[in-house]
């Protein structure tokens, strides 16, 4: 990766993701691509440069590549399984017409491109306990199926045309920098800005509802790992499970109470959230992932906990 092309930038990954990849190859290597109404703010204007790409405008994306000689392009825009659900068409123009727009981007230009799947790109009928890397994958939401094209058609182009496409199923990614949006796992960021706020909590989702959930640096991690990894090694492509914790709402609130006793929460469980949740995996299985490029998590529950807390306490009070 040399020159680098982020789009979604100011979103909830790629705003951090911007900001770690410019640390590790310089601000001037990675553009931070945006869409008009999300414009990049303070260091992540100043970093670097900045430019206009909208997946749903092939064009400009591929000006945007020839102007900055990008290689590598980080496609993050995507609404989540929530919200998609609201606008599904919107959705697909996003999630699938955009992915092809800069999947022929990246094959003229020879760019490498990741674009993240997610444990939502399963369904109830997947095994949900140690999600198997290839198994049954027959989600009923937009956002889901638009996650298995995801992974479809980047091994489409790959194996087609040759275009270095990989990426990872995420988990729900948790962060004290920019909030999700109307994803089912953002119960587990919300917990903590009302821990720190010193509020009760309303849980959308009940008691004992499994989920895979990630710390955003080790998300930014498998992100960067998997685009640096020694392509020879790898057997799968598109797709890898990657996983560091499972958790339900009763275990990290547990969590959170052991640094904040005060804390209370109490559950008014969301029917679409939770029909959401329970489609998908209580934990996946991330051998292949550890087995292909090495993908090794850092946080646990108990350590993101206190980064949490320590990082909201500072912004918030
Ligand atoms: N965080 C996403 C969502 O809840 C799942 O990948 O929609």
């Amino acid at each position: 990766m040399k020159n680098i092309l982020v789009i979604g930038s100011t979103g909830q990954i790629g705003s951090e993701l911007t900001r770690v990849l410019r640390a590790r190859y310089g601000g001037s290597h990675v553009v931070a691509g945006y869409i008009v109404g999300a414009e990049p703010k303070g260091d992540l204007l100043e970093g670097g440069p900045a430019a206009i790409a909208d997946v749903t405008d092939g064009q400009h994306i591929a000006d945007v590549v020839r102007e900055y000689k990008i290689d590598t392009i980080y496609n993050l825009a995507a609404l989540l399984s929530v919200v998609a659900e609201s606008r599904p068409r919107l959705a697909w123009k996003i999630g699938i017409d955009g992915l092809w727009k800069v999947l022929e981007v990246a094959r003229e230009h020879q760019c490498a491109v990741f674009t993240p799947s997610s444990i939502g790109s399963f369904g109830l009928d997947t095994p949900h306990d140690n999600t198997p890397q290839d198994t049954i994958q027959r989600p009923r939401t937009i956002y889901g199926i638009s996650k298995v094209t995801t992974e479809l058609l980047s091994d489409y182009y790959h194996l087609k045309y040759g275009v270095d496409t990989r990426s990872v199923r995420f988990p729900g990614i948790i962060s004290y920098m920019t909030p999700p949006g109307g994803g089912t796992t953002d119960y587990a960021v919300d917990i903590y800005y009302s821990a720190v706020r010193g509020q009760k909590f309303q849980c959308p989702i009940a008691k004992g509802t499994l989920m895979d959930m990630m710390y955003m640096p080790d998300a930014l991690k498998a992100a960067i790992h998997i685009m640096e990894a020694d392509g020879s090694r790898l057997v799968h492509h598109n797709g890898f499970n990657v996983a560091s914790m499972s958790f339900d709402p009763e275990t990290i609130f547990q969590a959170i109470k052991r640094h904040c006793p005060e804390f209370e929460m109490e559950y008014q469980v969301d029917p679409l959230r939770q029909s959401i949740a329970d489609s998908w995996p209580n934990k996946m299985d991330d051998s292949c992932a550890r087995r292909e490029w090495d993908w090794s998590p850092d946080y646990d529950l108990e350590s993101m906990t206190v980064d949490m807390l320590k990082n909201l306490r500072a912004r918030l009070l």
